[in-house]
């Protein structure tokens, strides 16, 4: 049917709304909340790195660069890789610099994936996966995660799988959940993957963040996987720059080839004097930055979880990341937008509903509380959760 100038919506978009977390700020603005709803992350960048990235505005390192991003940034990231993922790749055709890690996916799904082709994720999932998957015409099969350890049955993998099945997701330490996959589960689906021929894509974009002796293992170190897996990260987390929008894919080079064709396509290239100044500050921020950060958002996450329990509810106590996924079914609503309004009404703290985290109907009695923000924020948010008590 032809397309009227009223009827704009394309097919491949039509089922998107504006994410709900979008729609709970929005709320939040209106009653003057506190804002533990969207993962914005406002707080401080390392100083070395927002100075390096000014200097490259001052040096007017300002046209494009190579479509998978300057030598030195792709050196910057090979080494990284090497040192905290035990991951060796070849800087000059195994990665490509992309705009966040979610142009890495984009990048990744329009360059490998033909619609139709099936992609498994796990539930609780990242909403932008899931949509982002859709957008491109593939079809998102949804292994579902079991409270509180979010463990899964392998047998669902095997139940899922179909002759149009291409590829796995695995998001670790993942986002609503804070699961870390452990070693036993990302070798179990390794072997999925070998078995039958996949490929593995992975969003490490919070792998720094590991709390209790965790231990962040990226799924391209498994034997056999380097050349089925695309591994995904960046750097909006790790140094609080969300806005910069920088990220990148690693991958064998066949896999890493097409994947750049299309960054070129749609992007040209990452923010040029950005990278310049990421690659600086990779070489002179040491791990003790990392060793920082973790602390503090461990610390953050215990008080907000400690805060939850003495208001009487229940946290799902993340082993990474900082979103708190908790059960609010003691407000008996079993309606997780409704459940997230009460809190945003009655303690003035906003949430996300955990609906939006789900295909099922998993999500009802859970809302997502996001712990990066400053640490009076925090407390703030925490004291007035015991409205509840
Ligand atoms: C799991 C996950 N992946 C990717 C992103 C987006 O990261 P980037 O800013 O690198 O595009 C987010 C942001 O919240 C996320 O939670």
């Amino acid at each position: 049917m032809s397309k009227t100038t009223q009827d704009v919506r394309s097919e491949r978009i039509g089922f998107l709304e504006q994410s709900e977390i979008r729609a709970m700020t929005r709320e939040c603005t209106r009653l003057g909340g506190i804002n533990l709803g969207q993962g914005v992350c406002p707080l401080p960048s390392p100083p070395a790195l927002l100075e390096a990235a000014a200097q490259a505005v001052r040096e007017d390192l300002s046209t494009y660069s190579r479509f998978d991003g300057v030598d030195e940034v792709r050196q910057a990231v090979a080494e990284k890789l090497a040192h905290y993922n035990n991951l060796q790749v070849d800087p000059e055709t195994e990665i490509v610099t992309t705009i966040g890690s979610a142009g890495a996916f984009v990048c990744t799904l329009q360059g490998l994936f033909n619609p139709g082709d099936e992609i498994i994720v796990f539930e609780p999932f990242y909403g932008y996966h899931v949509n982002a998957i859709r957008v491109a015409g593939c079809v998102p099969k949804v292994v579902t995660m079991q409270a509180p350890d979010w463990t899964f049955d392998p047998e669902d993998l095997e139940r899922l799988r179909s002759d149009r099945t291409r590829a796995i997701l695995v998001n670790t330490p993942g986002n609503p959940s804070g699961k870390v996959f452990g070693r036993e589960e990302l070798t179990l689906i390794a072997d999925f993957c070998k078995a039958h021929d996949l490929l593995a894509i992975t969003d490490e974009i919070y792998e720094y963040l590991v709390y209790d002796g965790q231990e962040h293992i990226s799924l391209a170190t498994l034997p056999g996987m380097f050349e089925r897996t695309i591994t995904m990260s960046g750097f909006s987390k790790t140094f609080a720059i969300t806005g910069w929008r920088l990220g990148y894919v690693a991958a064998p080079a066949h896999l890493a080839e097409p994947i750049g064709l299309v960054n070129d396509l749609f992007y040209i290239c990452a923010p040029t004097p950005l990278q310049h100044g990421l690659a600086r500050a990779l070489k002179v921020i040491g791990d003790d930055y990392f060793d920082e950060i973790r602390t503090k958002y461990k610390a953050n996450r215990d008080l907000f979880c400690e805060a939850l329990t003495r208001a009487g509810l229940t946290p799902h106590v993340p082993e990474g990341s900082y979103y708190i996924l908790t059960d609010v079914s003691r407000f008996g609503l079993h309606d997780a937008r409704a459940s997230a309004m009460h809190i945003l009404e009655k303690a003035g703290v906003a949430s996300v509903a955990g609906s939006a985290f789900f295909a099922s109907d998993g999500g009802r009695d859970l809302v997502r509380f996001c712990v990066a923000q400053p640490r009076e924020v925090v407390e703030e948010a925490a004291e007035r959760m015991q409205v509840f008590r």
